[in-house]
């Protein structure tokens, strides 16, 4: 589906957020200020949106690796990697998110925006990330969530079951990829019951921080 919808997708990213998902990638990368050498993993990293502005403000970052299951979106991002000049800071992986091909402990941070919704299943994948980062390293993950206020919620859910779809189908041509974003947002779990999942695969200190009334939540948590 990825690989599909690909040459929009980043169109319709900045549209369908009104351009809020700019600054919630912005506040994943302002976790990390004042962070020491960093070798930091963006797991589902798409396009590159999120990879490319950690990159650009976080001097710390020493070697980025971005991993996705999607070649034609890792395209997309390695092109974009080369324009901005940073190709040389990162390394880009095809992969499953659930079963990495790196040894345990090889990072100090990992991200994942809009991702781990996405993956088969979201404890295997945390239980991943959990392998992967060095005792003390840091996971932050960036997804979707509902917002608490009912009022908020019903005309959320309105925009989300109605507009999107139509709006996704006629920029992207495929509308069974812009229904899937509202039911995989819908089926997701909400902040409380992702922060015990999170819990569960081991992580420690695990805090959320609400985005734009609750339409999107960042997770943090530690190794
Ligand atoms: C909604 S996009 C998010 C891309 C990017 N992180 C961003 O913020 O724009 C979801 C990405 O997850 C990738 N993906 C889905 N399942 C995956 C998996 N099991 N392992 C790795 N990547 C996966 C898709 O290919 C897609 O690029």
């Amino acid at each position: 589906m990825f690989d599909r919808i690909a040459p929009t997708y980043d169109l319709l990213n900045h549209l369908l957020s009104l351009g809020r998902d700019y600054a919630w990638r912005r506040k994943v990368t302002r976790q990390l200020a004042g962070a020491g050498p960093l070798n930091l993993l963006d797991l589902a990293t798409g396009t590159g949106d999120l990879l490319i502005s950690l990159l650009r403000r976080c001097p710390a970052i020493a070697k980025a690796t971005g991993l996705d299951i999607s070649e034609r979106m890792l395209d997309l991002c390695r092109e974009k990697l080369r324009v901005q000049g940073l190709a040389q800071r990162a390394e880009l992986v095809c992969a499953d998110a659930s079963a990495m091909p790196f040894p345990e402990s090889a990072f100090h941070v990992a991200t994942m925006a809009f991702g781990i919704r996405n993956t088969a299943n979201a404890a295997a994948t945390l239980a991943e990330i959990y392998r992967v980062l060095k005792p003390g390293g840091m996971a932050l993950i960036l997804e979707f969530s509902l917002p608490r206020n009912r009022a908020v919620r019903w005309c959320y859910l309105k925009y989300l079951r109605s507009v999107v779809p139509w709006i996704g189908a006629v920029i992207s041509g495929d509308r069974h990829a812009y229904r899937y974003l509202d039911e995989s947002i819908e089926g997701f779990h909400q902040p409380e019951a992702f922060s015990s999942l999170m819990q569960q695969a081991g992580f420690h200190a695990v805090s959320v921080i609400p985005l734009t009334l609750g339409v999107a939540s960042i997770y943090k948590g530690t190794k």
